[in-house]
């Protein structure tokens, strides 16, 4: 069992506005590899190769090949026990607020309704020239997808040194400013500007707690800790709400 403090049992009990960022640790528990850390992705693979356009523009075979593998690998994963412990959070607060980074489409196949996906999502694909949509069903299955208008077709994702959907962006950070609780889950916290989210909510008063096996950059600054992975804790933190 985790330890939970007054404070927090009091939150979950009492607060209206909630705010959730989650990372790519909300999907280990699935099988998804994260980002960072010993068995990370960016330990294998170099993000500046396979995640920016000037990468994909130099070797769209290359990228291509590379989402390929992490769409295919999330074809045989399933939301897992914290993905679920969300779904029932959001029908418990009248103002509920989901921001992902995950690009894994978990949470909406978990059954979350609301999710503001900062990094785009990956069953999604787009035209470079006309910007057609091109799910993977409607996908050329050639090594560098073309779209009729002869434009290069890429994975509907945000890269490095893009922008964020605007809109998604401002409506995450005006969650997080009206939120009473801000629960930051699964992300080492260092990608801006989503690690702004706790920062931001943090300054505007709400009560912010990290919900991490490890330590971060956030760590210092939270409210509260819980070291725990997101699957063993964040069931533990619904069974407190009261059933209304
Ligand atoms: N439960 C909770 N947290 C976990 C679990 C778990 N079971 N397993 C690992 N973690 C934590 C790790 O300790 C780490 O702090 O999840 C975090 C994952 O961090 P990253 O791999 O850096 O992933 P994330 O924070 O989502 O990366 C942000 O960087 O590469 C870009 O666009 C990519 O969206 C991604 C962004």
């Amino acid at each position: 069992m985790i330890q939970i403090t007054a404070k927090l049992a009091s939150k979950l009990k009492s607060c209206n506005s909630v705010c959730v960022l989650t990372g790519a640790g909300i999907s280990a528990e699935s099988g998804v590899p994260t980002f960072r850390g010993p068995e990370g992705l960016w330990s294998k693979f170099k993000p500046e190769e396979l995640a920016n356009v000037q990468a994909f523009l130099a070797n769209p075979a290359l990228v291509w090949e590379w989402y390929r593998y992490r769409k295919t690998l999330l074809k045989n994963v399933s939301p897992n026990p914290a993905h679920i412990a969300l779904v029932k959070m959001e029908k418990h607060f009248k103002d509920f607020t989901l921001v992902t980074q995950n690009v894994d489409n978990l949470h909406a196949r978990a059954g979350s309704h609301k999710v503001l996906c900062l990094h785009g999502n990956i069953d999604k694909n787009y035209c470079m020239t006309c910007a057609k949509d091109f799910n993977d069903a409607n996908l050329a299955q050639t090594t560098v997808p073309k779209c009729d208008c002869g434009g290069l077709v890429r994975p509907g994702v945000v890269w490095f040194g893009e922008s964020l959907p605007t809109q998604t962006f401002e409506e995450a950070e005006s969650a997080a400013r009206r939120s009473q609780l801000f629960l930051c889950i699964g992300t080492s916290a260092v990608v801006y500007p989503a690690a702004s989210l706790p920062l931001i909510a943090k300054e505007c008063g709400s009560y912010v707690v990290e919900i991490n096996p490890e330590v971060t950059e956030l760590s210092a600054i939270a409210d509260e800790s819980i070291f725990e992975k997101a699957g063993v804790a964040l069931p533990q933190l619904v069974d407190i709400i009261p059933k209304n």
